[in-house]
């Protein structure tokens, strides 16, 4: 039974996604694109936006939130599209997918982020750049300012005694001991492993009295070093969870070991990877040509006058820790090597006259960054070598950190020469010929393959930046910077609102923009005023750890929704947590801002790396997709009239059907969600919204374990 037909809703022209959704197969399609996005949907990865949605997801929602054919809209799913004259807006636009896939549709968007590092990366995603243009830029680059760059990531090959260019830079942060010891936070003395250490087991292993390299097994524990001959256990370092151990055998917090003020912890270099021209790569130990390499990295750094970022780190849930450390500027983030390499690329950058071309350089810049600073680790051979700094939604000290080389080589990722080709240009590929992801299947239906099939015209908007502009043109696009509580847009004026809205206690997203923004706030805040704040923060952010206070936050975004939105129109915005007091911040928000719930659609989502810890072990893998409209008393049921068991055991089965692993914590968000169905027609206060919800959730988990084992 469909939610309206259950709430008792009747002649009402309703929007297909208010009666169904494909979830079974966009989760499969999802889940595909998952894997790759940064391949699959180029333009909304361009830089690091945290929590990106998936694009064919959200093709799918915004297709269901334009389509009132009341047809399953997964048989349409790759025709092209014109909901010419339509308008979608995301007031939590982020990194552009609602816009990305609105426009694709034909339809007109409108974007607003708060963060000022969003409304940049968006309107740079959209830009049409000529690939020619962007290569002779790249050009100059490469004949300028590469050559003085690549100087300092070079070591000599001890077999040839050639000049070879190195790929990463090993280092490790030391403390010193009250008794003047250094000592090394290693808490292994394997440094580099493959990513399947047990298919390929040959690892590197740093030895703690010459500082030189050996090879053996990763789970070697005894080992003679073939240089001093030195016998040691590689697997145990002095460093081990909050302690180091020195020499006489005594333990020490490593952080009564850090100096209270002062500059981070010191790091010593102790091994490369560098790459032979025959294509092979070579670990080697560091020699005193090495550092005195980095010695003039450093007294250059000291002579040049670059434009470097000089703005604190604010103290906050996602930096707290790093503080700890002494990370107190954001330049501190940097090895002097890197700051001068990056501030030697963005000083010819800047020289850049085509400013639409030098912003796209400068928007590819400032994505390298989060590859080439002390939070990045090495993640091994056999994988993508670097670890960026935000695996962990924290600024977290990286131990052992990679110094990975600014420009880079045919061989390097994460660098500016190979994401200019891997971001940069595919993005602006896809802009020409947006596809989407097909899976092949065989007479019988069995997958076979996937394949890209273009489904839309290419995307060729022209930015504007006022709502009268948007309506003058087919091709508009509206993206803003601003607290989206507060819209420059008439009432009633737009069809559909799809979004992802920020969870309570989930990112901070202007703590870790500001990374970005430190050095893009000097060089833009002249051409847009959104960038000459102190900060990326805003007093309108809608963040707090409090699900009160952060329920009233996105209650005035809601609000603001509900006055722009058609009255026939919907609120589509995908949802989940663990915990009923995050679904009770939703009820509150959908309910105090006018709206109801109609319909909730579980499909895959990404893991949210940060999702409460509680539900580590048992991760979610689904988004709720909750469909609202404006709530009028005529069309509202009472609330028994909604079963929410039964649907939820219904919704979880048919995804099971399909060969998706529904955890405990999955069936929570289907029956929470389909709970707040049934709760959105009347009013309830916080508490009473969590304890209704545990209670339906203690008799629905009984009765998916009962279907769990009859199935069985
Ligand atoms: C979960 S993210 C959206 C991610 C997006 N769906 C994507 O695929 O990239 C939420 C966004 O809301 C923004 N935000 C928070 N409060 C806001 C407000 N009051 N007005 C506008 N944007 C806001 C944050 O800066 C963040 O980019």
């Amino acid at each position: 039974m469909m939610a309206e037909q259950a709430l008792g809703i009747k002649n009402h022209i309703s929007t297909t996604i208010e009666t169904r959704f494909p979830i079974v197969e966009v989760s499969q399609l999802a889940e595909q694109e998952s894997w790759r996005k940064e391949v699959n949907r180029p333009i909304y990865h361009i830089h690091k936006w945290w929590a990106t949605r998936l694009g064919s997801v959200f093709r799918a929602i915004t297709l269901a939130a334009l389509d009132r054919s009341g047809c399953d809209i997964w048989n349409q799913f790759y025709d092209q599209h014109d909901f010419n004259g339509k308008v979608v807006l995301d007031p939590f636009m982020g990194s552009g997918t609602t816009l990305g896939e609105a426009v694709k549709l034909g339809a007109k968007a409108i974007g607003c982020d708060i963060n000022p590092v969003s409304t940049f990366l968006v309107g740079q995603a959209f830009t049409q750049v000529s690939e020619a243009d962007l290569r002779a830029a790249f050009g100059v680059l490469n004949q300028n300012v590469a050559p003085q760059i690549r100087h300092y990531y070079q070591t000599r090959d001890p077999q040839t005694g050639e000049t070879i260019p190195v790929l990463y830079f090993f280092w490790v942060k030391t403390v010193i001991t009250p008794e003047g010891e250094t000592i090394p936070l290693l808490s292994r003395f394997v440094f580099a492993q493959d990513a399947y250490p047990k298919k390929k087991p040959k690892a590197q292993i740093i030895c703690p009295s010459c500082w030189n390299i050996s090879e053996d097994r990763f789970d070697a524990t005894s080992l003679v070093c073939t240089h001093c001959a030195y016998t040691f256990n590689p697997q145990v370092g002095p460093a081990a969870g909050q302690y180091v151990t020195d020499r006489h055998g005594i333990r020490h917090r490593i952080k009564d070991l850090l100096p209270a003020q002062g500059p981070p912890p010191e790091h010593r270099l102790y091994a490369m990877l560098a790459l032979r021209p025959s294509g092979g790569k070579v670990y080697l130990p560091v020699g005193d040509a090495d550092r005195a390499l980095y010695a003039e990295a450093q007294a250059r750094l000291r002579d040049e006058t670059l434009p470097l970022p000089c703005m604190s780190v604010r103290s906050g849930h996602n930096t707290n820790q790093a503080r700890g450390y002494n990370y107190i500027h954001w330049q501190d983030f940097f090895n002097a090597r890197q700051l001068l390499c990056l501030g030697l690329l963005l000083q010819a950058i800047l020289e850049i006259d085509d400013l639409a071309v030098q912003e796209q350089i400068l928007c590819l810049f400032s994505s390298t960054l989060e590859f080439n600073n002390l939070f990045c680790s090495y993640k091994g051979e056999g994988t993508g070598a670097v670890r960026h700094m935000f695996s962990n939604h924290i600024l977290k000290p990286e131990r052992a950190p990679l110094e990975n080389s600014v420009w880079g080589t045919a061989k390097s990722s994460g660098t500016f020469s190979t994401l200019f080709e891997s971001r940069l240009l595919r993005a602006k590929r896809y802009l020409k010929e947006p596809f989407e992801l097909e899976f092949e299947r065989d007479l019988f239906g069995t997958r076979t393959g996937t394949r890209k099939t273009v489904a839309s015209k290419p995307i060729n908007v022209r930015q504007v930046t006022t709502w009268e502009q948007l309506l003058s043109l087919d091709n508009g696009l509206l993206i803003l910077n601003g607290d989206s509580s507060r819209l420059p847009l008439p009432a009633a004026s737009v069809d559909a609102v799809v979004t992802d809205p920020p969870y309570f206690d989930f990112v901070h997203y202007s703590e870790l923009s500001d990374f970005f923004f430190a050095w893009l706030s000097p060089v833009l805040k002249a051409r847009y005023p959104w960038f000459a704040r102190p900060d990326s923060s805003h007093v309108g952010e809608v963040q707090h750890k409090d699900p009160h206070t952060f329920a009233a936050q996105l209650t005035s975004v809601f609000r603001e929704c509900f006055r722009v939105l058609k009255d026939d129109g919907v609120l589509v915005f995908s949802f989940h947590h663990s915990r009923v007091e995050g679904w009770a911040a939703i009820y509150s928000a959908i309910t105090r801002a006018g709206f109801r719930l109609v319909a909730a659609h579980p499909v895959h989502a990404e893991l949210r790396a940060s999702s409460p810890k509680s539900a580590a072990k048992d991760p979610i893998s689904l988004d709720a997709l909750l469909v609202c409209k404006k709530y009028s008393p005529d069309v509202a049921a009472p609330e028994e009239a909604y079963d929410v068991i039964t649907m939820s055991l219904e919704l979880a089965s048919r995804l099971q059907s399909a060969g998706m692993r529904i955890s405990m914590t999955d069936y929570f968000v289907i029956v929470a969600s389909q709970m707040l169905i049934s709760l959105s027609t009347s009013q309830h206060d916080f508490a009473a919204v969590c304890a209704l919800i545990g209670q339906t959730y203690e008799s629905a988990q009984k009765a998916f374990m009962a279907m769990e084992t009859s199935s069985h």
